[in-house]
């Protein structure tokens, strides 16, 4: 007789109606009266556990089974009863119960509710609560649901480097990458001596090689870890974070948003479906607003408004942030939030960005001082994607090279996709955990993401 996941139970009980069955996991919770008792069990396979009722005429086992704490490890021998007057539609007769491995009070789990920050200390833990257990099976089924997005698309799913030689983003602080005892290398930096044979870093995005990729394809993404090395404290970076990036071969800036609004939708409405138990959740623990804002994301367009425009939007408001603004100024979380919180209620595209504040590879719209990118803000979150579409003019991307003081030599067969068979092309990147967010309603990103890796915090 082999083990039944519990979730095949919860898919078609019917099937499995007076049955004998065996499944094995850890205890949720455990109580009993001296003569029989209820154990709550989970496996994994499922949200939903199981209720096992054991008596001390069934189990010879009974007065073990009655301690078990939280956590501990049984394997349960019994016959499927179905209860469907009762609050759970059917329960587990015990007929042997098998103890594989018993916590003692030390487990940090008990059955108390723990903080949020008290579970960050014990992250390997973690993943055994509902709370977590829910995100990270909802982060599960929301990588799949992207793959299905891009794969039904046609779109190939490419795998990038994650050590690089180039920093395509420019602003972003980046990890280096050496086989060099650092402490001699700080004397002096020989790239003969790098296994390279020149710096290299962790890269922060599969952008570059992607367009090459697109330029082959036609329609790629990829999807992986990227890093960023800066020192930000805050509850939406990351300093490891998980990277979706598509990139499209004859696709313009318009085409781009409706391709990132139509797969926002396609995964929220997907996730609600795929992830019933999950999702009602979170809108009862975490955030009981939580559907409203996801079917006001899936039930209406979203906003779009260029920088120019939003700047005069929100000078109006200039008295109310901490940093005013005025043409030519950085947006930050807080003009981000206010425009798609108060201003249009609803996600919302900001376009056509002053070129000193973006990337080198964004194309340059014919007023010279502004570039064909977009952010994609989320009310309550802010950024969750940025893209472009990208220059293809070989004079231009060189301009632009110089003023942003980047070697043409370090990108020269990036500068040559301009020469071979250049056509107009789009893409952006996803931060996976920035959109885990918005769909669980957790407002710390530390919290979607299995070891986070931020300053200070990396003990696995
Ligand atoms: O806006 P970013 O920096 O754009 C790029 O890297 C482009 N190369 C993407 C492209 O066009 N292919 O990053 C893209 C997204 C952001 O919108 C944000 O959601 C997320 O990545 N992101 C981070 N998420 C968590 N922690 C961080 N430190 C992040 N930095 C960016
Ligand atoms: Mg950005």
């Amino acid at each position: 007789m082999i083990k039944t996941d519990i979730s095949d139970l919860h898919k078609d009980i019917d099937n499995y109606k007076d049955k004998e069955i065996i499944i094995a996991g850890w205890v949720k919770s455990c109580r009993g009266n001296g003569n029989f008792g209820f154990l709550n069990l989970n496996d994994g396979t499922s949200f939903k556990g199981v209720q096992i009722v054991f008596s001390r005429d069934k189990i010879l086992n009974y007065d073990s089974v009655e301690k078990l704490n939280t956590g501990s490890a049984i394997m349960c021998k019994g016959y499927i009863v179905l209860t469907p007057e009762n609050k759970q539609p059917f329960e587990i007769n015990a007929t042997e119960i098998t103890i594989i491995s018993a916590t003692d009070n030390e487990y940090p789990l008990q059955k108390k509710k723990h903080s949020l920050e008290f579970l960050r200390e014990i992250a390997y833990l973690r993943p055994r609560t509902n709370l977590f257990n829910a995100v990270f099976r909802v982060r599960s089924e929301l990588a799949f649901l992207l793959h299905e997005f891009f794969n039904k698309k046609g779109f190939v799913y490419v795998h990038t480097p994650i050590i690089t030689s180039s920093d395509c983003e420019g602003g972003s602080e980046l990890f280096r990458v050496t086989t060099q005892n650092i402490y001699d290398e700080f004397k002096k930096f020989e790239p003969k001596n790098e296994l390279f044979g020149k710096k290299t870093y962790l890269t922060p995005t599969g952008q570059l090689e992607g367009e090459a990729c697109a330029a082959a394809f036609g329609k790629i993404y990829t999807f992986g870890p990227t890093f960023r090395a800066e020192n930000s404290n805050t509850n939406r970076h990351l300093n490891e974070f998980w990277h979706l990036e598509p990139e499209v071969s004859f696709m313009d800036l318009e085409g781009l948003m409706e391709l990132e609004e139509e797969m926002m939708k396609y995964i929220i409405s997907g996730i609600m479906k795929k992830c019933p138990d999950e999702m009602n959740f979170f809108n009862t623990f975490v955030d009981k607003e939580l559907f409203n804002r996801l079917n006001n994301v899936i039930d209406n367009d979203f906003a779009r408004i260029t920088y120019t425009e939003a700047i005069e939007l929100l000078k109006k408001n200039n008295n109310n942030f901490v940093y005013p603004v005025e043409w030519g100024t950085d947006i930050q979380t807080e003009h981000e939030r206010y425009l798609s919180e108060v201003i249009f209620k609803r996600p919302v595209f900001v376009t056509d960005y002053p070129k000193d504040m973006k990337a080198f590879y964004m194309k340059i719209n014919d007023d010279n001082k502004t570039v064909r990118g977009c952010d994609l803000l989320f009310p309550g979150i802010g950024e969750v994607t940025g893209g472009s579409e990208r220059e293809t003019d070989y004079k231009k991307l060189q301009t632009i090279m110089k003023e942003k003081h980047l070697k043409e030599e370090d990108y020269w067969w990036y500068m040559n996709l301009r020469k071979f068979g250049s056509v107009q092309h789009s893409g952006f990147g996803l931060g996976f955990e920035r959109i885990l967010m918005y769909i669980t309603g957790i407002t710390n990103i530390r919290d979607v993401i299995l070891f986070p890796r931020t300053p200070n915090n990396c003990e696995y």
